[in-house]
């Protein structure tokens, strides 16, 4: 598993036959966005701290797909879901408010910079598909990861994704059939070793060979599992720990608490951070 893509379970349930108007974002979140295995993965982290699984903030949220899922998932959940574009703020409003009915009133969506994001108190805070790579100085890292610490409730808990494996660390391209004829294509088009600094784009094949090229380029900094645990205790967060997957390829994924593990070609893991309690 080199290129960084959840392992999904099923195939998504939605028709992909036609594409009548190819809408980049629907496609986005069919090929890389499985939100009930990742809320399962923040409601156990929840779970264990003895947290009550209430308020969300869904940072780098795109098309507030997690933010949603959550209010959904029971009548006393709300969520703020933070974005700089407004396009896809935009987006958001018009798709997936109304698809929530009544639950649309517990999900605010915020334009602005994740730094200055909504106060909160939040039970938890998700950064998730690795947005937070955009921030590419340890100073910035940290203090993005401070703020997040100061929009949380004492002992809620603030759960980014990261990918790494020798795989990540070099050019490539990797396709994956999304059902329906289309395909999903993952590139790392390049990878500075002296910098990490890694450049990559997602683009899709649709049915009929059409092609929506860089639907989705990021710039990041690929950074590494203690790179990130050490910021996030140096921006005062406690209880640091890596959720890694143990199970074989193909096999459903289970992230748990892991101190060591072995090298691979590629994996994902979440990092968990929690503001303390006193
Ligand atoms: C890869 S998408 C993430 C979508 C979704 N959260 C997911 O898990 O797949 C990254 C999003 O981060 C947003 N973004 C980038 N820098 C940001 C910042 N500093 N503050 C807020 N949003 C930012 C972009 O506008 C883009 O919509």
């Amino acid at each position: 598993m080199p290129a960084p893509y959840r392992r999904r379970s099923s195939p998504s349930p939605r028709p992909r036959a036609k594409h009548p108007r190819v809408d980049r974002h629907r496609l986005y979140e069919d090929a890389v966005q499985s939100a009930d295995a990742e809320l399962d993965v923040v409601e156990r982290v929840l779970r264990r701290a003895g947290r009550p699984a209430r308020a969300l903030r869904e940072d780098f949220c795109g098309t507030a797909l997690l933010a949603a899922t959550w209010v959904g998932r029971g009548p006393r959940r709300v969520a703020a879901a933070v974005d700089l574009d407004a396009g896809v703020l935009a987006w958001a409003r018009r798709h997936r408010l109304p698809a929530l009915g009544a639950a649309a009133g517990r999900l605010a969506l915020r334009q602005a910079d994740v730094r200055r994001g909504p106060r909160g108190p939040f039970d938890a805070i998700l950064a998730l598909n690795f947005s937070w790579q955009v921030f590419t100085t340890r100073a910035a890292l940290r203090g993005y990861l401070a703020s997040a610490r100061r929009a949380l409730r004492p002992g809620g808990a603030l759960v980014l994704d990261a990918f790494g494996g020798w795989e990540a660390l070099r050019p490539l391209r990797e396709k994956r059939p999304l059902g329906g004829g289309a395909f999903y294509e993952w590139e790392q088009v390049s990878f500075d070793p002296i910098t990490h600094r890694l450049r990559c784009a997602i683009h899709f094949r649709l049915p009929g060979g059409r092609r929506l090229d860089r639907a989705f380029a990021y710039d990041w900094r690929l950074w590494s599992l203690p790179e990130i645990t050490e910021l996030m205790a140096e921006a005062g967060l406690t209880a640091v720990e890596v959720l890694w997957d143990p199970t074989p390829e193909g096999a459903e994924p289970a992230y748990r608490p892991r101190r060591s593990a072995e090298s691979q070609a590629g994996w994902l893991a979440y990092v968990v951070g929690r503001r303390p309690r006193g």
